[in-house]
């Protein structure tokens, strides 16, 4: 599984860098860096929606608050 978090300028003020640290935890705690492989892309073209994060070409809004959610169903659940 790819997991691709946009650091484009208006994610970034939105909070990517947190999103791309606490994923990078996330991944450690539950072991699973080997099997999700986390990018970072510029301006995916959402910024509306920002923090844009793709996964195997699906695009999610995420935000710090949603981010424990968000991986607990779209990353842990599925990989
Ligand atoms: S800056 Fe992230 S979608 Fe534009």
């Amino acid at each position: 599984m790819k997991v691709t978090v946009c650091i484009g300028s208006a994610c970034h003020l939105k909070g990517s860098k947190i999103i791309v640290e606490e994923l990078q935890g996330l991944l450690q705690k539950r072991r699973l860096e080997e099997k999700v492989e986390l990018a970072g892309s510029f301006c995916t073209g959402n910024c509306g929606e920002g923090v844009c994060v793709t996964i195997d070409g699906a695009v999610f809004s995420v935000t710090p608050d949603t981010l424990g959610d968000f991986f607990e169903k779209e990353i842990a659940a599925k990989v």
